[in-house]
């Protein structure tokens, strides 16, 4: 059993990203820019967009944090992006969700230029990466890609089974999985709460990608004798032994799944930190304007 480790690797990813900017400064290039709009003051959203800044600075690049009261109306919002979207000096925009109930979602993520659209989840960025253009892709998938590229994990012709169907892990990871590309050509079943004979379709797969978001979920009956388990999932539970007095637990029951698998991510530490690189590199391409010219 290998141990796919998300840690190790963003950070060899981060140490490329921040050299890449070093080169860019060098020349005269400006550094790359992200504004993150952060509605209300939502305890898990302050913490993500704390980490969002925070690992900017670490690569060089420059954040703004745009902070906005819970009352802010729905069209003083998309004001706002407007403003974002028009600014020649940043490169990418996340509004952290969720936002509160009385604004949509759909109409604040539509209303940000696809081109600086790093979370990709913009319509035309998800339909662009479905039809296999350029396209910000969203940054857990992006990861999840980019630890199996890195970890040399075969996909081509693979049963891959993903459990879960949201619209930021379950459908892009699907979608990207049956690409023709490198990390790829799988053969792909996508899971939900409606799917009969979970434990039966789970355990013929070659690869399981875990995110329903149910902490421990997936057990050691589920898996097949030598197949590759990535966990998305991060259900935050009290813990007397950490000092924070939480703990994360992943939507796979890691005991004794690992020693059946040939990989396997850990939570913490697995797709976690590559979901947080992935944003940098699509704020990096931003910056390049390698998706839209
Ligand atoms: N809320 C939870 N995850 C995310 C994310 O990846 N991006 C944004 N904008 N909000 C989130």
């Amino acid at each position: 059993m290998q141990l796919i480790d998300g840690k190790i690797i963003s950070e060899q990813i981060k140490a490329e990203i921040a050299k890449e900017v070093e080169e860019i400064v060098k020349k005269g290039g400006k550094k790359p820019h992200l504004a993150a709009i952060l509605v209300g003051n939502d305890g898990a959203s302050e913490t993500y967009v704390a980490h969002k800044v925070k690992d900017c600075a670490q690569v060089g690049f420059t954040s703004t944090l745009l902070r906005f009261d819970n009352s802010i109306s729905e069209e003083e919002l998309i004001n706002e992006i407007k403003k974002v979207n028009a600014n020649p000096d940043i490169d990418g925009l996340i509004v952290q969700l969720p936002v509160p109930k009385h604004i949509s979602d759909n109409k604040i993520i539509e209303a940000i230029d696809p081109a600086k659209d790093v979370d990709g989840f913009h319509p035309i960025n998800v339909g662009r990466m479905v039809i296999g253009l350029p396209a910000y892709v969203s940054a857990t998938p992006a990861g999840i890609i980019e630890l199996l590229r890195r970890y040399k994990v075969p996909t081509a012709g693979k049963n891959c089974v993903v459990i879960g169907r949201s619209n930021i892990v379950g459908k892009p990871i699907s979608n990207l999985l049956i690409q023709k590309a490198d990390v790829g050509d799988a053969t792909v079943t996508i899971c939900h709460s409606r799917t009969e004979n979970l434990k039966e379709v789970c355990s013929k797969a070659d690869i399981i990608i875990a995110a329903l978001g149910r902490a421990e979920f997936v057990t050691a009956d589920m898996v097949k004798e030598g197949a590759v388990v990535i966990d998305v999932g991060i259900t935050r539970v009290e813990s007397q032994t950490t000092k924070s007095g939480f703990k994360l637990i992943g939507d796979v029951k890691f005991d004794e799944v690992a020693p059946k698998c040939s990989f396997i991510t850990p939570v913490p530490g697995g797709v976690g930190p590559m979901t947080r690189v992935a944003l940098l590199q699509n704020t990096l391409l931003a910056s390049k304007k390698v998706i839209y010219k």
